[in-house]
């Protein structure tokens, strides 16, 4: 079988660790997919020293990957709105499926790049984008796609569950542990994102556009962040038999749906209470099954490279496939019915 060819657009935490993963685990990958999957073009400002692109096709003009012919799929992982969002029209208007980590961009645009895939048959997957390694949308589209989604709650940003962590067990100064999860690659570019609750809402919105099949309503979270919160609040919970956590929350309520994320206080003996450090969990329950608990890395190089790895083999599977088998992957159904509440 011909190898899927793809275009690798940014080449920092993410980038990186998806060209070294592809690389070091190339022979596996084709072995299980049945054909190999190539790197044609990375799109990249500068040479990232993690990862050597050496004898690779590198432009420094992303829009080259997205007009590259011999691309089938093109990798957006540059962030941010924008250049991210022309970047993903333009390779999706040149008949190329995409695969994006970038939360921000779907939850605040989705809808819009979703109607433009449609129109094309293309697919436009994003599972990296929600909890990092964690395969939580697979989960919905896949695992529990017979139940009817009650709710689902999460620990959804992982810079900020690592700063309540450090600051809980060694007191640390929020400025200080904000500052190792930068160092560590777990921040967004601008780190308010995860420290006011807004990377967390993104993926909320996504998680629950996907649990009750609802378009993407990011303007409707409510959304409180961790910054407040100091160590004396994270003492106290803890003496009172609590973990201080900075939850994700989508749940049926009437005849609409709630999403909120905010602090929230987990007795000590809940299963979320126990996900430390950089580490997400995400909680589900459906009519059929009860609940289920999707947990792991939600954050850093490999871990999200294998969430974005994992969708590019899923574009892949679907290459040959017919338009209508291909296009539910990308899209959210939309069910204009239930109204997401304020
Ligand atoms: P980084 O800042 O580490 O990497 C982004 C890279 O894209 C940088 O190397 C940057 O180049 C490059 N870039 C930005 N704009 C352009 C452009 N116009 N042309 C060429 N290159 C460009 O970010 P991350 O890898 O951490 O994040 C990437 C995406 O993945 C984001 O959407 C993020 O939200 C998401 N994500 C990140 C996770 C993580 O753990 N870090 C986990 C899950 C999702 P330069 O260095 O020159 O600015
Ligand atoms: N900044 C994000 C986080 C990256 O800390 O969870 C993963 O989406």
């Amino acid at each position: 079988m011909k190898p899927v060819r793809v275009g690798i657009c940014g080449l920092g935490t993410v980038g990186s660790g998806t060209v070294n993963v592809l690389v070091r685990n190339r022979e596996e990958i084709a072995r299980r997919l049945g054909r190999s999957v190539e790197i044609e073009q990375i799109g990249a400002r500068r040479d990232n020293p993690a990862c050597d692109t050496t004898g690779m096709n590198v432009t420094r003009d992303i829009f080259d990957v997205a007009n590259n012919p011999d691309v089938d799929v093109l990798v957006e992982l540059i962030g941010g709105y924008d250049t991210a969002k022309q970047l993903v029209l333009t390779a999706i208007a040149n008949g190329k499926h995409v695969v994006t980590a970038n939360k921000a961009l779907i939850a605040e645009h989705g809808n819009e790049i979703f109607a433009a895939a449609r129109e094309q048959g293309v697919i436009v997957a994003y599972e990296a984008g929600v909890a990092g390694g964690i395969p939580a949308i697979k989960a919905l589209r896949e695992g529990l796609s017979a139940n009817k989604i009650q709710w689902l709650a999460g620990i959804i940003n992982g810079t900020g569950n690592f700063i309540l962590t450090e600051m809980r067990d060694k007191g640390s100064p929020f400025a200080d542990v904000l500052k190792q999860a930068q160092e560590l690659g777990y921040a967004e570019a601008d780190p308010t994102f995860d420290v006011e609750g807004i990377d967390a809402a993104h993926k909320l919105t996504i998680l629950a556009s996907n649990a009750f099949g609802i378009p993407l309503h990011f303007d409707k979270a409510y959304t409180e962040g961790i910054s407040a919160i100091t160590p004396r609040d994270i003492q106290y919970a803890t003496e009172l038999g609590y973990r201080m956590k900075h939850l994700g929350i989508a749940r049926r309520r009437g005849d609409g749906v709630e999403l909120r994320v905010h602090p929230t206080l987990v007795p000590a003996k809940h299963l979320l209470a126990s996900v430390d450090g950089v580490m997400n969990a995400v909680l589900m329950e459906g009519d059929a099954v009860g609940q289920t608990l999707y947990y792991g890395p939600g954050a850093g190089s490999d871990a999200t490279a294998s969430a974005v790895i994992a969708d590019i083999l899923d574009v892949a599977r679907l290459l040959d496939a017919p338009t209508a088998a291909v296009a539910p992957l990308g899209f959210v159904e939309s069910d204009q019915q239930i109204p997401v509440l304020p």
